[in-house]
């Protein structure tokens, strides 16, 4: 049995718990757009071509805002393709991913959907093979009123009200050699620094993400985000993070405690773009928009890319299937990011549907959960208020990546107004349940409004179509609060959510 504590005190707080925490990522990639979210004739579509099956369940999952169009797709997009009447759309190859992108589906689709779905857009743009011209003409069709060409087209392609669009990917990933159109830093840092400022003469209130390095194990990465904020820095608001885990080989102790790094991730990242600040005296602090975040299985089957003269429309890419592990795995990852929230402005689990997703669909067919749709949906759901600073302390595991870490992570909410606080816990360790003794006596809380865990004896158990619930959260029933502490257990290889309340 391991043993932990966590002392949960409203005086101790890291920041306002964000919306834009919960956020996620289509990209025009394999099936997340066409048969995902858009999928004309099929029985759940509106007059949108919008599958409202899915919909819902975006809904349900309580994403906020979503980024758009990609990812690697972006650096090589033209967006007037996919705007104005859909039969005069060309079809185009898409050297990202080795397939046709027949722009069927566009920024005002997208725009139409964001609003249906009740989410902010992050609208991305090509500093691969494009420029400053083509992101000015965007942003002049999306946020422009009236009276220009483009923002007249917008009128005339059906949406009278400019968008508003306000945050902005400044390219993607615009270090790694995949990328089409991949920059030096300084080549990089030049063009996000003059484009920043060109897209302020339109629109200066917009909130821009300059490209941080792909992962951390990039060869360049901290010198990257160091020369690009030393040339950016006045002109942008955040740097963007992406990371990916997965299981290698049958390390299953690492792969649980895939936040560590993450964690270590963000305190560099922040600690990189703090000592540029430092340098130039500068008031201002840089935030961290970790907009591309989730479990990949980059090596297997479903990420294997068509190639040769294979140039399929909507191909199955990037389908993953996940199991408990990889959903105790993302509940960690939220747990990072919203203890990080004094710095963490935005995140973007990648993607949304059916690419490395939460959601998946079958054309024609239906639309189901995968585990890890379950604690992206409840940590939403339940995170409130403010992010305590509440870490848990107590017995380890010991890992061959991460060296000895807690077999406890956790983080908890409070909400003042409602006076209840949510905690987020996992179990990392593989054989133990987990003792967690949690004082909550300075919140005043007395009830233990639920405590839901997702676990399972086989941490490999997927959902899949046709039985989509074999892995979801299940009441946990080895919780009591006696004089403001709680006492919960958390069985092996376990993602935990605790709502305490009070009842006066
Ligand atoms: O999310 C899948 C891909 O991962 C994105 O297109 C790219 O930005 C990243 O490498």
């Amino acid at each position: 049995m391991k043993q932990a504590r966590i002392i949960l005190d409203p005086r101790s707080v890291v920041a306002p718990v964000r919306r834009r925490t919960f956020g996620s990522f289509v990209e025009h990639l394999g099936r997340c757009v066409y048969t995902g979210i858009f999928e004309p004739g099929h029985p759940a579509a509106d007059e949108d071509g919008f599958r409202t099956d899915v919909l819902n369940l975006v809904r349900e999952l309580g994403v906020s805002t979503i980024r758009y169009p990609g990812g690697n797709f972006v650096s090589s997009y033209r967006w007037e393709d996919g705007v104005g009447p859909v039969a005069e759309r060309p079809t185009r190859l898409d050297l990202a991913w080795h397939s046709l992108e027949t722009n069927a589906f566009g920024v005002d689709e997208f725009m139409r959907w964001v609003a249906k779905a009740g989410v902010e857009p992050i609208m991305a743009i090509n500093l691969g093979t494009r420029g400053i011209e083509a992101a000015l003409d965007l942003l002049e069709y999306t946020n422009h009123p009236s009276g220009t060409r483009l923002s007249d087209w917008r009128r005339a392609n059906g949406s009278d009200q400019p968008y508003r669009i306000r945050m902005w990917c400044l390219g993607n990933e615009m270090d790694g050699p995949w990328q089409i159109g991949q920059k030096t830093a300084t080549e990089y840092g030049r063009i996000a620094a003059q484009t920043a400022s060109a897209m302020r003469r339109i629109d200066p209130d917009l909130q821009l993400i300059a490209c941080g390095s792909s992962h951390s194990a990039m060869p360049t990465f901290g010198d990257w985000e160091r020369e690009v904020l030393t040339q950016a820095y006045d002109q942008v608001d955040m740097i963007s993070l992406h990371a990916y885990y997965q299981q290698h080989g049958d390390d299953l102790p690492s792969f649980l405690a895939s936040a560590e790094n993450m964690d270590h991730f963000i305190d560099s990242v922040v600690a990189i773009a703090d000592s540029v600040r430092a340098v130039r005296r500068a008031d201002k602090k840089i935030m961290v928009a970790f907009d591309e975040w989730n479990v990949w299985y980059q090596d297997a089957a479903p990420s294997v890319l068509p190639s040769g003269d294979d140039w399929p429309v909507a191909p199955r890419l990037l389908e993953d299937r996940y199991n408990v592990a990889d959903a105790v795995v993302v509940g960690n990852l939220l747990i990072s990011l919203l203890r990080h929230s004094d710095r963490v402005a935005a995140a973007c689990q990648a993607q949304l549907v059916n690419v490395i997703a939460p959601i998946m669909t079958e054309p024609g067919g239906e639309a189901w959960r995968q585990t890890i749709f379950h604690p992206f949906a409840r940590t939403a759901a339940n995170a409130r208020g403010v992010v305590l600073d509440s870490r848990a302390i107590g017995d380890t595991v010991t890992t061959s990546r991460y060296g000895d870490v807690t077999a406890v992570d956790s983080v908890a909410t409070w909400d003042a107004s409602s006076r209840s606080a949510a905690v987020f816990l996992v179990n990392r360790s593989t054989s133990d349940d987990a003792e967690v003794s949690i004082e909550a006596g300075a919140l005043g809380v007395d009830t233990v409004a639920e405590c839901v865990t997702i676990s399972g004896p086989d941490p490999y158990a997927k959902n899949a179509l046709g039985e989509p619930d074999r892995a979801e959260p299940q009441p946990n029933k080895q919780v009591e609060l006696t004089g403001g502490t709680v006492a919960v257990t958390l069985s092996p290889i376990s993602w935990t959510m605790l709502r305490l309340g009070a009842a006066a």
